[in-house]
């Protein structure tokens, strides 16, 4: 187990050495706790990997620092980091048997023959494939193999795991199961765990704390209930969350924002942070499960044409076209809604997001229980 620090961490590739374009990653700063579970998010080409492999040290970072276990591991070969990693592709030996996978490092440390069968065996245990071990990797499935990938990395009782997207070649029942078995394994193990992933889902259930990326840039890092509830900008609140936040353009005015086909007034909080900025644009932010059938009574309405119904059973999907915008709703149990039916929709002031026109920041309610990192997006 080990604390691990990135402290104003960047990488620029050879490739990218002159371009204009940025950085691969830019400006990483995070402190893990000792046995953590840190999971890394956002879309393809933000970062992610690149971000592992420097913690790996399969890359030089180009600046920065990175420590492990109070550390300098800049000028320390991969091998000597005391760190395991597991991938997407499980790189498993082929001809060697599964037994043979989980033990090999240790074998290549000369750790006597007794001490590896213990070591294995008590991997193969813990993730239950005690069945598979005299089997060859061929004669696995993909969630078998994965637990193999897995056991290779258990054996070695690294400081530190890092996951990058482990579980992206399995189908979505076993991801499911498998990325249960991960957080229970870490419960366990207690190592001090990066995980990477482009699933906002995977990441909102696996995280105890959560780095979102974009475009090589840390967004936001905080634990998921906060992502959801206080998204320091407008990327952050698009990305976390399913189905998407819709957001809609209005007009502020005197504590209400509205806009073509829906007005909605502010709370105590967003009133007193628009206050100073008077008739100004602003994004409003509405997640679809916020939002509820209404009427002509309600202060917060929306109003619009149903363009899609999409009936699910335990929810019915809505969306409206408001003025220029698209509207999703998440409705409670079957609705009867029609195509082109005019529908009301109602909502709380203390649900509505707000984001600056310019910088995309999140306006006026920030998260109370932690420091969270914010750039414009
Ligand atoms: N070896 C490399 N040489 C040049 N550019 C690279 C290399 N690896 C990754 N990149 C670039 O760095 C950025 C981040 O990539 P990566 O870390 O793989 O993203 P992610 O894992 O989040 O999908 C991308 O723009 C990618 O094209
Ligand atoms: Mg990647």
């Amino acid at each position: 187990m080990a604390i691990v620090e990135l402290k104003n961490v960047a990488k620029r590739y050879a490739s990218q050495q002159g371009s204009s374009g940025s950085n691969a990653v830019d400006n990483f700063n995070l402190v893990t706790r000792d046995g953590e579970f840190v999971v890394l998010v956002g879309p393809s080409g933000c970062g992610k990997s690149t971000t592992m492999r420097m913690i790996a040290g399969l890359e030089r970072n180009t600046e920065g620092e990175i420590l492990i276990g109070g550390r300098d591991v800049s000028q320390v070969p991969p091998k000597e980091r005391d760190i395991a990693m597991v991938f997407q592709s499980y790189a498993l030996y082929p001809h060697m048997s599964v037994a043979d996978n989980m033990g090999f490092s240790l074998k290549l440390k000369k750790r006597p023959a007794a001490e590896i069968k213990a070591k294995i065996e008590e991997a193969a245990q813990t993730l239950g494939i005690e069945p598979l071990l005299d089997r060859k990797p061929r004669e696995l499935s993909g969630g078998q193999r994965q637990r193999v990938a897995l056991g290779r990395a258990i054996v070695r009782d690294p400081q530190v795991f890092l996951m990058d997207e482990p579980l992206s070649n399995l189908d979505a029942k076993l991801r499911v199961d498998m990325r249960a078995e991960i957080v229970k394994l870490h419960k366990r193990l207690k190592v001090t765990t990066f995980y990477v992933t482009h699933d906002q889902v995977e990441a909102m259930t696996m995280g105890e704390r959560i780095v979102v990326m974009k475009d090589g840039r840390i967004q936001q890092i905080d634990t998921p209930i906060n992502l959801y509830e206080f998204p320091a900008n407008r990327f952050v609140a698009g990305f976390i969350g399913n189905p998407s936040m819709n957001f809609l353009r209005a007009k502020h005015a005197e504590g209400v924002v509205s806009g073509d086909g829906y007005r909605l007034a502010l709370d105590d909080a967003h009133r007193s942070s628009m206050a100073s900025r008077g008739a100004a644009d602003v994004w409003v932010g509405i997640r679809p499960e916020h939002l509820r059938l209404g009427d002509a009574t309600d202060t917060n309405r929306i109003e619009g044409k149903v363009e899609v119904v999409e009936t699910l059973g335990a929810v019915t999907m809505v969306q409206l076209s408001v003025g220029e915008h698209f509207v999703s709703a998440q409705l409670p149990g079957h609705r009867k809604v029609e195509i082109d039916d005019t529908l009301t929709l109602a909502c709380d002031s203390d649900k509505l997001h707000l984001f600056d026109t310019d910088s995309e920041l999140a306006i006026g309610r920030e998260s109370a229980s932690q420091p969270s990192t914010a750039v414009e997006a």
